[in-house]
């Protein structure tokens, strides 16, 4: 595991940047996997620029999104789907019917979920997996429980989740209680993971998983340590507390 440590987020996000951007200069149809939250705001934004300034090319690019809320459509504001039209994918020329996002309005749910590791799999299989980190160490959805899904799956979201997320919606009533998630098996069969963190309240979990050599389902983001490429880039907030 390759540590970063950055000044601060603008820091963080630029870094991430650098990594993304070469490797997109260096393989146009690299396929992403991408995630949200607040966390990689400032990574987008930096993508936005390298696209608009630099001219930075998505056409040939392919993005999968790690997960989406069950119940919401692409339309509404607190969805994943709007998230990355919003932050990202409006911005850039990545071609439409090449940004995946899962479809949390999907009729028969488990088999989409197969659906969506086959596609992902049709494609080629991820080059670079984007993660941010729950403050209980949940990576995509994938909460601590007594096993983990290996491959896309619906998951139960916690009760901590379900809090730390509805500042993203009008109220905690409107948060959706199941999400669609990759699964900690498709995670790890990305070629390389890059996971950023930032701020104080992360500290824990870096600290944990810096601090580790066990894997543990009660800890999903520990699972990483059996990757054999995975750059994790945080700024001093999220190193030192
Ligand atoms: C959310 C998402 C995760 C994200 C994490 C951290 O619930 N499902 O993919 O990485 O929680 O979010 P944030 O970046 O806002 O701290």
């Amino acid at each position: 595991m390759k540590i970063f440590i950055e000044k601060n987020y603008e820091e963080m996000s630029k870094k991430a940047a650098e990594i993304f951007i070469d490797a997109i200069k260096e393989k146009p149809n690299i396929i992403l996997g991408l995630a949200t939250g607040s966390t990689p705001i400032g990574l987008y934004k930096e993508l936005i620029r390298a696209h608009k300034e630099e001219g930075l090319d998505f056409s040939k690019v392919t993005s999968f999104n790690l997960d989406e809320y069950v119940g919401l459509s692409p339309d509404h504001p607190s969805s994943y789907g709007y998230y990355m039209r919003e932050e990202l994918f409006d911005h850039i020329n990545i071609p439409k019917e090449n940004a995946h996002v899962p479809n949390g309005k999907a009729e028969n749910l488990e088999e989409y979920c197969k659906e969506y590791d086959e596609m992902i799999e049709k494609a080629g299989g991820i080059d670079i997996q984007l993660l941010g980190v729950g403050e209980n160490g949940h990576i995509a959805f994938n909460e601590p429980d007594e096993s983990l899904s290996i491959g896309t799956n619906i998951v139960k979201l916690t009760d901590n989740t379900i809090e730390v997320n509805s500042r993203f919606f009008d109220s905690i009533e409107e948060v959706p209680k199941t999400a669609i998630s990759m699964g900690i098996g498709g995670i790890l069969k990305a070629k390389k993971i890059v996971l950023l963190a930032n701020g104080k309240k992360k500290a824990p979990v870096i600290k944990k998983l810096l601090n580790t050599d066990r894997v543990t389902t009660k800890f999903p983001v520990s699972f990483l340590l059996l990757h054999p490429d995975v750059t994790v880039i945080v700024d001093e907030e999220a190193y030192n507390g």
